[in-house]
């Protein structure tokens, strides 16, 4: 009988305590992976809080990238309160579905502005739509919106992704006739970002127009690596394999050329300034850039960041009812070990 009632109360105490350790653990575990409430609103304003100052949502499409950090502190540091907003942020973690909910509980919020950088071009028509009902006004910045109705944002502000490609392109055949090689073949494998993205259509249509001139440039392949390191390290990897001979590997970002390099140097394969494989990158963040110091990346095509000026400017237009564009694109440089050095000390991402 003593023994039953052990035997019992470990039974009862054991599934008490695992339920309570379930209910204190679970919902941290939740949390801490943005399931709790499907996405993740990191800021809901009190009313109080709001008075005076104009409500934004943001929507940034993730933080795969180091530009991606240095675009989300734009425009963070540009609309602060002091600058008179409310800021509401969401990281929709790389996923559509994600921001099409965030912009929901934007709009049901009732926010002034909708400001969003989408992940893909495709797929907003119905949720703009409904942003447009309710009176809100979106503004889109880094990649665009393909939409059938252009009223459904009020404007666009980001950089010109194809113009970007071109200047790949460019640079690649004087860097070639430079050094003579413009008769020669020419092999080159291409890191795509997410498909279906402003960066990945335009980057991939600008430099392919180029290369599109030269019958002796040959793209060996072009897979996506959605603009991440790890997987930039990955497909390159596995093109390493595939192809014994790179000349020109095409990455279109400094993320995944990191990774790159990395499956370049374990593979034992030279790169950069004094190496086989000549490198193209974008974005041009400041460990890239450090990078094209030391050589190790050829030519890195600038994708600038800088948005968050901009974005403040034009809401205070429209508070003013100011006209504004429909679309601003911001400056780009091109970077080389050549004018690279005077930039590195000023930059600040
Ligand atoms: O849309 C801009 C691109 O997205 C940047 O090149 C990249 O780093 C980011 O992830």
């Amino acid at each position: 009988m003593k023994r039953a009632v052990e035997i019992l109360k470990k039974i009862i105490f054991g599934h008490v305590g695992i339920c309570i350790l379930l209910l204190c653990v679970l919902p941290l575990v939740f949390i801490s992976h943005g399931l709790y409430r499907g996405i993740e609103i990191e800021q809901s304003p009190a009313d109080s809080e709001m008075e005076d100052l104009i409500v934004v949502g943001f929507s940034q499409l993730g933080s795969e990238s180091g530009w991606r950090t240095a675009h989300t502190r734009s425009i963070q540091e540009a609309l602060t309160k002091d600058a008179g907003y409310f800021l509401i942020y969401n990281n929709a973690r790389q996923t559509q579905e994600n921001q099409i909910k965030t912009i929901r509980s934007f709009i049901s919020q009732r926010v002034d502005y909708i400001v969003f950088a989408p992940v893909i071009e495709s797929g907003w028509d119905t949720v703009l739509q409904e942003a447009k009902d309710a009176g809100i006004p979106v503004i889109v910045i880094d990649r665009m919106v393909d939409v059938k109705d252009e009223s459904l944002y009020t404007t666009w502000i980001g950089t010109d992704a194809r113009e970007e490609g071109k200047k790949a392109g460019i640079w690649l055949e004087q860097y070639l006739r430079k050094r003579n090689r413009q008769s020669e073949n020419i092999n080159i494998v291409v890191l795509q970002g997410t498909i279906g993205s402003t960066a990945q259509i335009g980057r991939t249509e600008g430099f392919e127009e180029i290369a599109e001139r030269h019958e002796n440039w040959y793209i060996l392949e072009s897979a996506s690596a959605d603009f991440t390191a790890t997987k930039g390290k990955e497909v390159m990897r596995e093109m390493l394999h595939r192809y014994p001979s790179i000349d020109v590997l095409v990455s279109q970002n400094d993320d995944m050329t990191m990774g790159a390099i990395e499956a370049m140097q374990e593979a034992g394969v030279s790169f950069g300034e004094r190496g086989k494989v000549t490198v193209l990158s974008f974005d041009a963040i400041r460990d890239a850039l450090e990078m094209v110091d030391e050589g190790l990346i050829n030519v890195d095509i600038e994708c600038n960041p800088v948005q968050g000026i901009y974005v403040d400017s034009i809401i205070k237009k429209l508070e003013n009812g100011e006209p504004v564009e429909k679309s601003y694109i911001v400056e780009e440089n091109i970077f080389t070990k050549e004018n690279v050095a005077e930039f590195l000390d000023s930059r600040t991402y």
